[in-house]
């Protein structure tokens, strides 16, 4: 089956069976990049070793600089190929993959891998992914794939086809529906880039352990902002006027993250409520109190970066 003939401007939506991967990988071999799920956020990817076919993921989501992206491969021999494992990376990998953890190791000089994709840096950012739909696009293309979260730069995380609709149509060819994705929030990343280990980036694999443990060495940041395109308010425990309430717990608010106050519900929930509150008449948006523990880290880290000021 060939991939959807469709005009530049118009996007594709087919659900995930074999044939639409049949199609997203002819589109991808060809250099356009698909919105594909994975257990984390729908990613939107593109052939790793084709330049243009980077530089077109970089042109669907308006991303202002060049950020390195991840690049996905099907099993730890692949990324054993493009990056070099110490053995800290190497017990990670075997402990999480396939796993929402990503892990930026430093890159083999001849892995084939287009600049564009690490952004000129000596390292590189490696993921095996679980779910079964990029998966199944890694087996098939047989390429390894860059994909940044499908959505445009700076917008929420896209956890269903729907949101990746709301920032890329027209700006991609295909997206592969496999509904809701399961973590909801993007994946941890550690960096093992030369002695030790570095969170980069809180997700749904909980580091906290290896933390206490002192394995690694200091949290880091991540430069991009989860931004609605409404003030956000955070640790809200009324309503006030103008405001969606996002609640969580006790607090129930207009839509609820979990009514049991389970954090892991949360996280799957978070983007998905985000998105609703964005679309809602509301000018406002508020957000109950969230537990800084456990995956509750993570969840803040989302929201603070969402409630900071536009610069
Ligand atoms: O769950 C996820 O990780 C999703 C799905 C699609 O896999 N992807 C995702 O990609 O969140 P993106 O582009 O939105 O975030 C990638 C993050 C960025 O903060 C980027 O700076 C960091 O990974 N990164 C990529 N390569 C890196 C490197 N070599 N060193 C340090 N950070 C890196
Ligand atoms: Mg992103």
């Amino acid at each position: 089956m060939s991939p959807p003939e469709s005009p530049a401007n118009a996007t594709q939506v087919m659900p995930f069976d074999e044939a639409s991967i049949a199609c997203a990988a002819e589109l991808v071999l060809a250099g356009q990049p698909v919105a594909v799920p994975t257990e984390t956020v729908y990613g939107l990817a593109a052939d790793a070793t084709n330049a243009a076919a980077v530089a077109r993921i970089y042109a669907a989501k308006g991303r202002p600089g060049f950020n390195p992206l991840i690049v996905h491969v099907a099993d730890l021999a692949a990324a054993e190929m493009l990056g070099v494992f110490d053995r800290e990376a190497q017990a990670l990998a075997e402990t999480h993959w396939p796993g929402p953890l990503t892990i930026v190791v430093p890159a083999r000089a001849d892995n084939g891998i287009a600049a564009l994709v690490t952004a000129g840096l000596g390292t590189i950012a490696l993921r095996v992914p679980a779910h079964p739909a990029m998966q199944a696009l890694l087996k098939l293309t047989r390429r390894p794939l860059a994909a940044p979260s499908a959505n445009a730069s700076g917008r929420i995380s896209p956890t269903r086809a729907a949101h990746v609709l709301a920032s890329l149509d027209g700006k991609i060819r295909l997206v592969i529906d496999g509904g809701a994705t399961t973590n909801g929030i993007e994946s941890t990343i550690i960096a093992a880039t030369g002695g030790g280990l570095r969170l980069l980036r809180r997700g749904p694999i909980e580091i906290d352990a290896m933390l206490a443990s002192g394995a690694i060495e200091a949290p880091g940041m991540m430069a991009s902002h989860y931004a609605p395109s409404k003030p956000l308010r955070l640790d809200a425990t009324e309503v006030r006027h103008g405001e969606y309430l996002i609640g969580f717990g006790a607090i129930a608010g207009d839509a609820s993250l979990s009514d049991s106050g389970n954090l892991i519900e949360a996280a799957t929930r978070l983007f998905d409520l985000l998105h609703l509150a964005d679309a809602a008449t509301h000018p406002k948006i508020a957000i109950a109190p969230i537990p800084d523990h456990g995956i509750g880290a993570a969840i803040r880290d989302r929201l603070e970066r969402a409630a900071a000021p536009r610069t």
